[in-house]
């Protein structure tokens, strides 16, 4: 979407790091600006900040892992700026640990959270786009753990993995709809992520205080800017880029993955199993 000057966008998570770069970046281009967040009162700051800069903002308390929440999410952002043609499905926490023992209760949350939150974002708000007719653009924040497996966080890998899957489709079935589509991957951000903890429900176990001793803040706060994801979404969305990685230099870690696949490949071309069998010779779709 090259001309996004006084396209309306809607941001979940938008109160703080990455979302907050991208209602930065979005609102300084011109675009009217829907934070949805389940921390209202810094999403109101979020949105103070913008208006103090003369732009076009508003927020709405939304809980991506509640369907009625993000409908009423989308509810307000046709009400208040009429439309919505960019939408950003960001929120997201952090869970730690191996599939095998993280507590079923943190496995619910992060697929709550990461996975059912973005499947909500399409069903609310992709249909006011089609409807619309006038183009759009989605993006769903991932992570380079949607790309490759990394130890010690398979729950969180298993959400990130499947946005991914989601999005590939996503963009392929709408770009006859002039909807285009990009899944941000990032590296190391300075975010808040860390400290996800803070905004876990009581049903899933209720919030949790950083733990001191934890590197993770320490490896976190020297990542990237995430202003400067705010601005490299923004140039995606123009540019009509679909993969949005953060770190260029941690291409190798694809690249090894993809060897990896190949080989897989290589060994089944050559097993005795497979051996002269009948295949169906493609795929659906
Ligand atoms: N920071 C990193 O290094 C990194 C790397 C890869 C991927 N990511 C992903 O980036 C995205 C943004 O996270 P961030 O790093 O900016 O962290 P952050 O904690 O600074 O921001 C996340 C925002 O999401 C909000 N949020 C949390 N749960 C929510 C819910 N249920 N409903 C609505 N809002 C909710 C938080 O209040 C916060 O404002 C996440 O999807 C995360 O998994 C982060």
């Amino acid at each position: 979407m090259k001309d996004v000057e006084g396209k309306v966008a809607f941001i979940t998570g938008g109160a703080s790091g990455m979302g907050l770069g991208m209602a930065r970046s979005f609102a300084a281009a011109g675009m009217k600006v829907m934070i949805g967040d389940i921390e209202a009162e810094v999403a109101q700051k979020a949105v103070d900040e913008l208006k103090g800069k003369g732009f076009d903002a508003a927020c709405v308390q939304c809980d991506v892992s509640s369907m009625e929440s993000v409908q009423a999410a989308a509810d307000k952002t046709i009400e208040t700026f009429g439309k919505v043609h960019i939408v950003s499905n960001n929120a997201g926490i952090a869970v730690g640990g191996y599939s095998e023992s993280c507590s079923m209760r943190n496995w619910n949350w992060v697929v709550d959270v990461n996975l059912w939150g973005v499947v909500y974002g399409l069903q609310a708000f992709v249909p006011h786009i089609l409807s619309q007719d006038e183009g759009g653009h989605v993006i769903s924040t991932a992570s380079m753990a949607g790309m490759v497996g990394l130890r010690g966080a398979g729950p969180y890998n298993a959400t990130k993995f499947a946005v991914v899957g989601m999005m590939e489709t996503f963009a392929a079935d709408h770009r006859k709809h002039n909807i285009g589509a990009s899944v941000l991957c990032p590296g190391i951000v300075a975010t808040n992520i860390g400290h996800s903890g803070r905004n876990r429900p009581d049903e899933y176990g209720g919030a949790v205080k950083p733990n001191e001793k934890d590197r993770t803040a320490e490896m976190l706060a020297a990542g990237l800017d995430p202003d400067i994801v705010g601005d490299l979404v923004l140039e995606a969305v123009q540019e009509d880029q679909f993969y949005i990685f953060t770190d260029p230099g941690l291409k190798h870690l694809i690249e090894t993955r993809c060897e990896r696949i190949i080989a897989g490949y290589d060994w089944a071309a050559n097993c005795k199993a497979l051996d002269g069998a009948v295949q169906a010779g493609g795929l659906p779709g």
